[in-house]
C-alpha cells in the first residue's frame, strides 16, 4: 500500500506558483488576484475559505473577501458579480457554496465570466471539458485534483474501469468526464444506486465523494484498488475522516488518499492554478 500525498503534491504546486506570480509581477507588472463571496457564516465554509486565503499567502496571489449577512438578496449578490466582472484587477470570482436557501445557485453561477471562473463551476467551462483533455483550461477543482494526484503517482487511468460514488455537478460528473477523456472506463453511481457493492468491487480504481463515513468498507473492493476518497465528514472527536474505512481498507489498496491531507489539499492547489492561469488569459499572457 502506498499513502497519496495531497498535502506534498499542493506544497511542490505552491513553490512553483510563487516563483510564476513573482516572475507576472516583474515581468508583466500582473498579480493574480482572486475575490472570494462568504453570504452568511456557515463553519465549514470559513474553514474552506480560511484554507484558501493561506494558499493565497503562499503563492502571492492577492485576496479579496466580500462578507454578507444572510439576509443578503439574491439581486445584491448578483450585483456584486457583475461589478467583479467588470474590474480588471480582478482575475478569479468564487461565490463559496452552500448559499443560503433562499439563493438559486445556478442563476448565481450563471452570472460569473466564465473566465473568472475559477472554481470551474460554469456552464462553459464544463462543456469545454467535455470537448478533450486540450480544452481542460478552468477545471473544476477537486477533480482536477484528483486528475494531478494520479498523475504525480503515475497511476495511469487508461484502461482503468473506475468507480464513481457521487454524481454530484462539481465532483462526481466532472471527474468522470475527466477519466473518460484519459481512456479510462467510468461508472457513476449515486444514492439510488442499487446493490453498491456489485459496482465497486471488481474495479481497479474507486473515487467516493458522498459525505457519509465508512460507506466503502474492506468487502467492498478488490486487492490492489486504487482509492480517492473525497469526502469530508467531522467525527464526534471534532476530527476529519472520509468515506471510507481507511484503516481496513488500506492494507488492500495499492494506493489510498487520507482524509485529510488527500484530495482537499489538492483542490485548494488546483483552485490556485486556475487563478494563475485565468489571470494571464485575461491579459495575453501565454
Ligand atoms: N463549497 C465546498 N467546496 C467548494 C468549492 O470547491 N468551491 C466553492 N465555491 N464552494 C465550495
Amino acid at each position: 500500500m502506498a499513502l497519496i500525498d495531497g498535502k506534498k503534491i499542493a506544497n511542490e504546486i505552491y513553490e512553483n506558483l510563487a516563483v510564476e506570480v513573482q516572475k507576472l509581477t516583474r515581468e508583466n507588472n500582473l498579480q493574480p488576484k482572486l475575490a472570494v463571496i462568504l453570504v452568511g457564516d456557515n463553519a465549514a465554509s470559513l474553514s474552506y475559505i480560511k484554507q484558501k486565503r493561506k494558499a493565497c499567502e503562499k503563492t502571492g496571489i492577492q485576496w479579496v473577501q466580500f462578507d454578507y449577512e444572510e439576509s443578503l438578496t439574491q439581486d445584491e449578490l448578483l450585483k456584486k458579480i457583475q461589478e467583479l466582472n467588470e474590474d480588471n484587477s480582478i482575475h478569479g470570482i468564487l461565490v463559496q457554496l452552500p448559499l443560503p436557501e433562499h439563493f438559486e445557485v445556478p442563476k448565481v453561477i450563471r452570472a460569473i465570466d466564465p473566465h473568472k471562473d475559477v472554481d470551474g463551476f460554469t456552464a462553459y467551462n464544463l462543456g469545454k471539458m467535455f470537448l478533450g483533455t486540450e480544452f481542460e483550461d478552468l477545471p473544476p477543482c477537486t477533480p482536477a485534483g484528483v486528475i494531478k494526484m494520479l498523475e504525480y503517482y503515475d497511476i495511469d487511468p487508461e484502461g482503468m474501469n473506475v468507480t464513481i460514488v457521487g454524481a454530484s455537478n462539481i465532483v462526481g460528473k466532472p471527474l468522470a468526464t475527466m477519466l473518460l477523456n484519459r481512456g479510462a472506463t467510468p461508472t457513476i453511481c449515486h444514492i439510488k444506486t442499487k446493490d453498491l457493492k456489485s459496482h465497486t468491487i471488481n474495479a481497479d480504481m474507486v473515487c467516493v465523494a458522498v459525505g457519509r463515513p465508512n460507506l466503502i468498507t474492506e468487502d467492498m473492493v478488490k486487492e490492489g484498488v486504487v482509492i480517492i476518497d473525497i469526502g469530508v465528514n467531522r467525527k464526534d472527536d471534532g476530527k476529519l475522516c472520509g468515506d471510507c474505512d481507511f484503516e481496513r481498507i488500506e492494507p488492500k489498496a495499492s494506493y489510498i488518499t487520507p482524509v485529510p491531507g488527500g484530495a482537499g489539499p489538492m483542490t485548494v492547489a488546483c483552485l490556485m492554478e486556475n487563478t494563475v492561469k485565468a489571470a494571464k488569459r485575461l491579459n495575453n499572457i501565454s
